[in-house]
């Protein structure tokens, strides 16, 4: 497999892209019955019932990375891929169209480090955005439902793009909704049911990016401690650390990364996490520039028990506390059942 670059501009760069704003709902809030046209379900798989009432993102009740809005089931292990490339790929469309300014964090990061593609065993896609795009965000996009056309997927799979049930030529529409939660305003780390600031959700599997704002610290600035900065997840940084965003390449689309991208990934992720080949019952092929997974006879023992998680901080599994343990079909992994 041949790292894929330049046969994806067929999808992206010719996408139709219809924003349109849903009428705004009566009630405060992001509720089933407001998403009624939008959604394919007939009955609201979103955690909410049980959730703590100031929180406003929930997620499903069968996984922790699924709108239950949208989706009442986990995709198989290629629909994921499938479905995550692409979200990650409307959405950098859509920002880089309005000129909002974001860039990759967390497992996606890692994934860009080692072959400019997602992990294949990762369930989410994790941006930033600045201050400054998420009010402009706020301002004018709340709400709105994207068009893109993004090639089919079936099941069964062709093996002509990736072997990943992408076929070739073929094109379905897909719409993806922006959501911004109203609690982005508090910067309050003790706000902990909101850590989330946006979501970037696949309307069709549920599945979506989580988005959060890169804040100055006020407090510390206040204190004569200048240049850090912090996420309401509890993720501090160096402002140098960040800034000046690099530019890449992430999915076959222009991205932006963290100046300082090495020592972010091993400050969070532990000093092997550039180096180790074999992880999440994958192995890291260098020819191919690939993930592959980890067959059967290949004995799990052989695997030195290294998991990305080490190292990272407790509050990452972020507002998926209630619902651990829960993994994706398809993995095949002994003894994970933490992702990014
Ligand atoms: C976005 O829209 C939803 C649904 O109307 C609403 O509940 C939410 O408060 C809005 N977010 C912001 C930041 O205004």
């Amino acid at each position: 497999m041949r790292f894929r670059l330049l046969n994806l501009n067929v999808v992206i760069l010719a996408l139709s892209q219809i924003a349109h704003a849903i009428p705004a709902p009566r009630a405060r809030d992001d509720s089933f019955e407001n998403l009624r046209g939008l959604t394919r379900l007939q009955i609201d798989r979103s955690g909410k019932e049980g959730d703590p009432p100031d929180k406003y993102f929930h997620e499903s009740v069968f996984h922790p990375h699924y709108d239950g809005r949208f989706a009442n089931k986990v995709q198989s292990y290629n629909s994921r891929i499938h479905a995550l490339t692409h979200l990650i790929r409307t959405y950098l469309s859509f920002t880089h169209s309005i000129g909002a300014e974001t860039w990759i964090m967390h497992g996606s990061l890692l994934g860009w480090y080692w072959n400019r593609r997602i992990m294949p065993w990762d369930s989410d896609v994790d941006v930033q955005v600045s201050e400054r795009s998420i009010q402009f965000l706020a301002d004018y996009y709340n709400m709105t439902v994207h068009t893109f056309n993004v090639p089919s997927f079936s099941e069964e799979g062709n093996g002509e793009v990736d072997g990943n049930g992408e076929r070739e030529g073929e094109l379905e529409s897909r719409n993806y909704m922006l959501e911004i939660n109203p609690h982005w305003t508090n910067p309050s780390v003790e706000d902990t049911l909101n850590v989330i600031d946006a979501r970037w959700i696949d309307l069709s599997t549920g599945l979506f990016i989580d988005i959060t704002t890169l804040r100055r610290e006020r407090t510390a600035e206040k204190e004569g401690l200048q240049g850090t900065m912090m996420c309401k997840d509890k993720h501090h940084y160096k402002a140098d650390d960040v800034f000046p965003l690099r530019d890449s390449v992430f999915e076959g689309m222009p991205v932006k990364v963290p100046y300082a991208y090495g020592s972010l990934l091993e400050e969070e992720y532990g000093i092997d996490c550039l180096t180790n080949t074999l992880y999440e019952g994958h192995r890291f092929d260098p020819e191919a520039l690939a993930w592959k997974r980890v067959t059967d006879h290949e004995s799990p023992r052989t695997s030195p028990g290294w998991y990305p998680d080490r190292g990272r901080k407790p509050s990452r599994f972020r507002q998926s506390t209630k619902k651990p343990g829960l993994k994706d079909e398809g993995h095949a992994v002994p003894g994970s059942s933490l992702s990014f």
